[in-house]
């Protein structure tokens, strides 16, 4: 076919009217040539042939003296090329979108990758294509990598003359009616405090500290839409009532919110977190489509900020539809675009106590301190000039790796270069010897410093990165610390080990896990609530469940205690850390609920070949909110007691944040996922 054209050029040329329109010409054969290229590595070029025929018309066109109708050719210039070639594309692009509905398999993920190539359009092409596309090509299309979201319907303007008091009515009458609906004394509570009259101090008699406090939302002139939303997303958390807001099609209310609120990042937080709730509703795409949600998903699934990030991704793959679905306290990590091929593995990521996958896995800095209510971390970095001169207790049979870097002085990384850098968070004593071994060279830092941009999430930056055909998974079991609970006192998030991980286990369920192998990277008390979730389906009759178990071929635990702690006991501070969100009996050091727990998973560990890896902190956390440092886990109770171990002299929350990716806490479970992934099933 591109023979047949080359063919027709030199005839063109004859009857033509000047060396712009032959420049012209050849600048729009490359452009086509080019996008054909790409497009016949896509398609069926059959499918073209609409493009074929209307391209050639203009090529005949002064012989055959017809005219088609979008292009006039006596007024050819170079600024009209482009709308001629945009014009063209569109045509293109209109077929792709047809073809995106093929029942051949093939040629409709190829459609859709093709239309996901379209660039460059006008603003007008893009708005008329965004209103030819459905919602199911949406929403695939906005799990395509470097998507241009203009193919994407925007959001209405249908509260375009409301002021902000109207606004703040239409959501008092959303959630009046579902509170109305639903049987939530929680949502009751908020909205029959909310919207009070604040000159109606009766009600402060009781000095309800909660109630003084909503109260004064509205005395302070403060903005009480984002607390209703905080009241929404709760609302939204609980899967029975979820149902009811989809019901209310609130989603052009809040997408007028979200324009609002566009400077708010916890507005754009706690939309992206209902969002990704109600995403679990089949019905409810037709509405986030033509209300522009999906737009702004695809847009959020981009953004810097895990906590949008990371919801968002999970509402666009709950969408799209699958078998596997992503809900309550499960998030997918990765892979976040439409990927061709099946993964192998599954690695799924569970946080500890008062953690959380929006913060527990990220990267070290250098300058760490406190995050979020209890998450701090002490100064323990590896920093030019601020090396240990001397590592003791190494157990390595390979010295000359251990090469020390002394008296460094400057700050200055490019002298680094020349020699073996370790980093701090090095083993200090093991049962064994590290693989992967426990330095590189000073270059490779370097580089690292110089490219490596911070990550709040490391399995889903590095993991995902340097192992491929990886499914990665997050859990996300403590909501504890949700805001929300200051104003809903009925509530307590306690609960206990078999409960929470009884949830957990059915949400893993429903994401499809188990059924190929799984690695487990458990920090804290995640261990324990994975160890109870592997006993749990070991002595089940559920055939799902034993696949599980078959299929584990790997568990890294960081600091679990498995036997344990004394945080449970220590102090009345400590208790009220834990007391937060879990039965402090569960956690005591040596409860028997615990010792059994470990008795059976060692059992387990007899009958399934199940390759363990356990790093145990031995520094003491620093609780800076409360005053008080602690051990959280020895090594007695940290050992797992199979498998490889090792110490490593970071304290309990720096114990799964390793500093780069050529931290051995990092690189020890990269090996282990690869060489599960090569393994063949
Ligand atoms: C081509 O451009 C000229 C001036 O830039 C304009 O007057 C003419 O209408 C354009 N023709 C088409 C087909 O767009
Ligand atoms: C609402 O829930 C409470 C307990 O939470 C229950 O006792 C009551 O019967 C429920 N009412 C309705 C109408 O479902
Ligand atoms: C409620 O609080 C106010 C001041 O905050 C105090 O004067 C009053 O005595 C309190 N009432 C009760 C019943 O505790
Ligand atoms: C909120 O989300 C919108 C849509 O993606 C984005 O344009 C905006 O920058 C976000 N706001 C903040 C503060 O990140
Ligand atoms: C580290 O400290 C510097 C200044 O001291 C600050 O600009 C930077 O944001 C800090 N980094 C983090 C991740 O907190
Ligand atoms: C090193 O770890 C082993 C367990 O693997 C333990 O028995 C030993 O006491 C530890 N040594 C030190 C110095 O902590």
């Amino acid at each position: 076919m591109m023979i047949k054209n080359k063919m027709k050029y030199p005839r063109y040329i004859k009857f033509g009217c000047g060396t712009l329109i032959v420049s012209s010409i050849g600048w729009m054969v490359c452009q086509i040539r080019s996008t054909k290229d790409i497009l016949s590595n896509a398609i069926d070029l059959s499918v073209l042939k609409l493009w074929e025929t209307r391209m050639e018309n203009p090529l005949k066109l002064p012989a055959e003296n017809t005219k088609p109708e979008y292009i006039i050719l006596n007024d050819l210039k170079t600024d009209n090329l482009s709308r001629i070639w945009d014009s063209l594309k569109f045509t293109v692009a209109e077929k792709l979108i047809g073809l995106c509905h093929n029942e051949n398999d093939f040629v409709r993920i190829k459609a859709l990758v093709s239309l996901g190539k379209i660039r460059n359009l006008d603003h007008g092409h893009f708005s008329v294509l965004s209103n030819m596309i459905d919602k199911d090509i949406a929403v695939r299309l906005a799990r395509l990598r470097d998507v241009d979201l203009r193919l994407l319907k925007e959001p209405p303007l249908k509260y375009l003359k409301y002021d902000h008091s109207m606004i703040v009515n239409e959501m008092k009458d959303l959630l009046l009616d579902l509170s109305e609906m639903s049987n939530h004394s929680c949502l009751e509570y908020f909205v029959s405090n909310a919207f009070f009259n604040a000159e109606d101090s009766n009600r402060f008699v009781d000095n309800d500290t909660t109630l003084v406090e909503i109260a004064k939302i509205g005395q302070n002139g403060q903005d009480i839409l984002p607390v209703c939303l905080e009241s929404l997303l709760h609302h939204a958390s609980i899967e029975v009532f979820a149902e009811d807001i989809v019901k209310m099609n609130a989603f052009s209310l809040l997408s007028e919110i979200h324009s609002r609120f566009i400077e708010d990042i916890n507005v754009n937080v706690t939309l992206c977190r209902i969002i990704s709730y109600l995403s679990l509703h089949k019905e409810v795409l037709e509405e986030l489509h033509t209300t522009g949600w999906i737009r702004i998903l695809a847009e959020w699934m981009k953004h810097d900020d895990v906590r949008i990030s990371i919801p968002a991704t999970r509402a666009l793959a709950n969408l799209e539809e699958k078998e596997e679905s992503y809900k309550g306290y499960i998030y997918l990590l990765h892979p976040n675009y439409i990927n061709k091929r099946e993964p192998k593995v599954d690695v799924v990521f569970v946080h500890g106590l008062l953690g959380g996958v929006f913060f527990t896995w990220r990267q070290r800095t250098k300058n760490d301190s406190t995050i979020g209510l209890l998450e701090s971390v002490s100064q323990t970095i590896f920093m030019p000039g601020n090396r240990k001169k001397k590592q003791k207790n190494i157990q390595s049979s390979e010295p000359h790796t251990m090469q020390y870097i002394r008296d460094f002085e400057e700050d200055d990384l490019n002298e680094v270069k020349d020699y073996e850098v370790v980093l701090e968070d090095i083993p200090t004593n093991g049962s064994c010897t590290a693989s992967c071994g426990y330095s590189f060279e000073g270059d490779k830092l370097a580089s690292v410093e110089d490219n490596d941009y911070f990550t709040y999430c490391w399995p889903r930056d590095w993991l995902a990165e340097d192992c491929s055909d990886l499914r990665i998974i997050g859990a996300n079991y403590d909501t504890t610390l949700s805001k929300w609970y200051s104003f809903c006192p009925h509530i307590s998030g306690k609960t206990n080990i078999e409960e929470q991980s009884l949830k957990l286990l059915n949400n893993l369920l429903q994401a499809g896990i188990g059924k190929r192998p799984v690695v487990w990277v458990t920090h804290s008390m995640g261990g324990l609530l994975v160890k109870n979730i592997l006993c749990e389906a070991f002595h089940s009759s559920d055939s799902r469940l034993h696949e599980l178990v078959e299929n584990t071929k790997g568990i890294v635990f960081y600091s679990t205690p498995h036997l344990g702690s004394n945080l449970a006991t220590f102090n009345p501070a400590s208790q009220l850390v834990l007391r937060l969100s879990i039965e402090v009996q569960d956690l005591r050091e040596g409860s028997p609920f615990l010792l059994e727990l470990h008795d059976k998973f060692l059992k387990i560990l007899e009958s399934v070949p199940i390759k363990v890896i356990t790093f145990v902190e031995t520094k003491k956390t620093v609780f800076t909110a409360l005053k008080f440092n602690f051990q959280l886990v020895t090594p007695e109770s940290g050992n797992t007691g199979s498998g490889e171990y090792y110490e490593i002299p970071l304290d309990h929350l720096s114990i799964c944040k390793p500093v780069s990716r050529y931290s051995f806490l990092y690189r020890k479970v990269l090996t282990l996922i690869r060489d599960i992934v090569k393994t063949p099933q």
